[in-house]
C-alpha cells in the first residue's frame, strides 16, 4: 500500500490512536518482527516528521500536564472498559510472568503500574492461580473498573489510586516484595523530565534481582507520523486530541533512562507489526519498543 494512501486517513484518527484499541478488532495481524535497529524512513515520511516544528505553547503544556490525570479519567468515562483489547499476548511476549519462579508453588507477586481498567491482568489472573496482583492507575474511574470486574478478588489482586510520578508505591506495595513490574504503554503517557521518578517509584517496590517487562509506542510508529500540525510538545511527545499524551520511545532513551535510575538491561528490541485494517484496506504498521531490565541483586549492587 502507497503511503499517500495512508496519509488519506482522517486527521481525527490522531485522537484515537492508541495501541490496540477494540475497534481494531476488524484489523489483522499481518506478522510480528523484532530488530534492534530503529525503522528507517521514507523521504516522504521525513519531510512529513521534518515538517513539523511548531511546539504547542509552554501555556497550554503546563496544563496539560496538570490535566493530566482528569484527561485519562475522561478517556476512560467515554470508553469505560470497551477501548482496549485484553492482552493475552503478555505471557508469549514474556515469559518470566510464568517461568520466572523459583520454585513451582511459589506465588508470585507482580505490579501493573498503570493498569488502566485491567486488559493485561486479569488475562494473567485467570490463566495463573499463583499469582497475586497488585494493580494502580491515576484514573480514579479505571481503578473502579478495575474492582467490578468479576474476576477481581482481595485474595489475589490489589487495585488502588495512585499517580506514579509523585504517591510513594511503598504505601501500598510492601518494599523490595515485587517480582514482576509491568509496565505496558504507561511511560509514554508521563512527560519525559517525570519517568525517572516513575522508575525510582517502582524501584523501592521491586525485589533484588526482580525484573520489569516493557512495551510501548517504538520511535517512527504508525501514530507518531499521523500526528497533525498543533500536536507536538517536544521531541518525539504529543498530545491526542483528548489531551492524552504520548511518547515515542528509541531504544537508546530507554536503556540511558533505566540505567541511570540503577537497573540492568536484559533486552531491548524494536518489535515491528504490520496489521491490515480490513474495512479501510490500509496497511498499519507499528512499531513499538519491548524491553526488559532487572533491579540488580545484592550481590551485584554493591
Ligand atoms: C494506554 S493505558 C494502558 C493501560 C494498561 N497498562 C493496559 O495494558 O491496558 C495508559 C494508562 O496509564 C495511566 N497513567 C498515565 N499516567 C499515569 C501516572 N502518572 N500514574 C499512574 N497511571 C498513569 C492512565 O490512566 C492509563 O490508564
Amino acid at each position: 500500500m502507497s503511503l499517500s494512501k495512508r496519509e488519506t486517513l482522517s486527521c481525527d484518527a490522531s485522537a484515537t490512536q492508541l495501541e490496540e484499541p477494540k475497534e481494531e478488532m476488524s484489523s489483522c495481524v499481518f506478522g510480528q518482527t523484532k530488530t534492534s535497529t530503529a525503522k528507517v524512513l521514507s523521504q516522504e515520511e521525513l519531510e512529513q516528521l521534518n515538517g513539523e516544528r511548531a511546539l504547542v505553547s509552554e501555556f497550554k503544556q503546563m496544563k496539560l500536564e496538570k490535566e493530566a490525570q482528569k484527561n485519562w479519567d475522561l478517556f476512560y468515562k467515554r470508553n469505560t472498559t470497551n477501548f482496549f483489547k485484553d492482552r493475552h499476548w503478555t505471557t508469549r511476549e514474556f515469559e518470566e510472568l510464568k517461568a520466572c519462579r523459583e520454585f513451582e508453588s511459589q506465588r508470585l507477586v507482580l505490579l501493573e503500574a498503570g493498569c488502566g481498567v485491567g486488559n493485561c491482568i486479569f488475562p494473567l489472573l485467570e490463566d495463573d492461580l499463583s499469582i497475586f496482583v497488585y494493580a494502580c492507575d491515576f484514573s480514579p474511574r479505571a481503578v473502579e473498573f478495575v474492582k467490578q470486574n468479576p474476576v477481581y478478588c482481595p485474595e489475589r489482586c490489589s487495585a488502588f489510586q495512585c499517580d506514579l510520578t509523585k504517591d510513594d508505591l511503598t504505601e501500598n506495595v510492601p518494599a523490595d516484595s515485587v517480582d514482576v513490574v509491568t509496565l505496558i504503554f504507561v511511560l509514554s503517557a508521563v512527560h519525559p523530565d517525570k519517568m525517572k521518578l516513575v522508575l525510582e517509584n517502582i524501584r523501592k517496590v521491586l525485589k533484588p534481582g526482580g525484573i520489569i517487562l516493557f512495551r510501548d509506542y517504538g520511535l517512527y510508529d504508525h501514530a507518531m507520523l499521523r500526528f497533525k500540525s498543533g500536536s507536538k510538545l517536544g521531541e518525539n511527545f504529543y498530545v491526542r486530541q483528548d489531551g492524552t499524551r504520548s511518547y515515542f520511545f528509541s531504544k537508546e532513551f530507554l536503556a540511558e533512562l533505566f540505567e541511570e535510575t540503577g537497573f540492568q538491561s536484559v533486552a531491548n528490541d524494536y518489535v515491528l507489526r504490520e496489521t491490515v485494517n480490513k474495512k479501510e484496506g490500509l496497511c498499519v504498521p507499528r512499531v513499538f519498543l519491548q524491553s526488559k531490565f532487572t533491579k540488580p541483586g545484592q550481590s551485584q549492587s554493591s
